[in-house]
């Protein structure tokens, strides 16, 4: 894929800083009447510019979690910050679990929802995200509204729309799930090539979380994984990622990358727990 680097770097806006901090959250939803406890004393620090991923059993509260950090949904207990701030609404780019694109808009219009909030002009975001659109093998698309594009298609909308949406700290729910393997992977490259050069749009460093099911794409990509129990989520394994930077798909054969793969597998399974 071509490099984008430098297309972000005219902005006029100021870059924001944050990273994330979370301490004692807990969730309890309800369920027929009764109480469903879904996070439970969930405490974590991310600092500016790190990407950590969460891992665990569907049903753990991955997508709780996200909500929260987002600013969507209010923990019970517990004391969150994202983006420098304890408000998030507004301050984090936040990519949902479904694509959720605005199906009288068309893809590119979709992708641009975020800097048209900010007030970026409209030919300037329009540019950018029709120079992302090559990039992501979208071009061509740019005109069609989201209902003629494949799954993987919206979902490759979706992603674009919040790399695009200004925010130190940018929130992401499984958002390659939808892609064949090659596709996946070149995305996986060009989020990294992003993250790396810190050319996420206006971010000079821009802090990832990451939701995944996959243990392979979490450890490719994090400084750090966290392992989440079953429901009620609590944090089971916290795993630091030592390999290499920059990553490249060829670590995913040494013998580290296969023993930290076995070992968080392990941990989702709860064995040793
Ligand atoms: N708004 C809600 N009201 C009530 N229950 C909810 C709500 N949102 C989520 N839940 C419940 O909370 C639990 C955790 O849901 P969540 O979507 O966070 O899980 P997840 O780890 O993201 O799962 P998956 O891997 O399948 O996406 C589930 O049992 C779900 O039914
Ligand atoms: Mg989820």
């Amino acid at each position: 894929m071509a490099s984008v680097r430098g297309v972000a770097r005219a902005s006029q806006t100021p870059p924001t800083e944050g990273g994330v901090s979370v301490r004692g959250l807990s969730k309890t939803y309800a369920l027929s009447g009764q109480p469903l406890p879904v996070l439970q004393e969930i405490t974590f620090d991310v600092q500016p510019g790190e990407f950590v991923s969460f891992v665990g059993p569907s049903g753990s509260g991955k997508s709780t979690l996200l909500n929260i950090l987002a600013g969507l949904e209010e923990p019970d207990r517990g004391v969150v910050t994202a983006g420098g701030s304890a408000r998030r609404l507004g301050g984090v780019a936040y990519m949902p679990q479904r694509d959720v694109l605005l199906p009288w808009r068309s893809a590119l219009e979709n992708a641009i929802l975020g800097l048209e909030v900010k007030g970026v002009p409209r030919h300037e975001s329009r540019q950018w995200a029709r120079e992302l659109f090559a990039v992501a093998g979208l071009g061509g698309f740019e005109d069609s509204l989201p209902s003629v594009l494949s799954g993987g298609m919206r979902q490759r909308v979706a992603f674009l729309r919040t790399v695009l949406t200004p925010g130190s700290v940018m929130l992401l729910d499984e958002p390659f799930g939808a892609l064949d393997a090659l596709t996946r992977s070149e995305m996986h490259e060009w989020l990294l090539g992003l993250w790396e050069h810190g050319d996420v749009m206006y971010n000079v460093s821009t802090t990832v979380v990451l939701v995944t099911h996959d243990v392979e794409e979490a450890l490719l990509l994090s400084d750090r994984v966290y392992v989440l129990s079953p429901r009620p989520g609590r944090i089971r394994l916290v795993h630091e990622v030592s390999l290499p930077r920059p990553r490249t798909p060829a670590l995913t054969t040494t013998e580290e990358f296969v023993r930290s793969k076995a070992a968080l597998l392990a941990a989702v399974r709860g064995e040793g727990a």
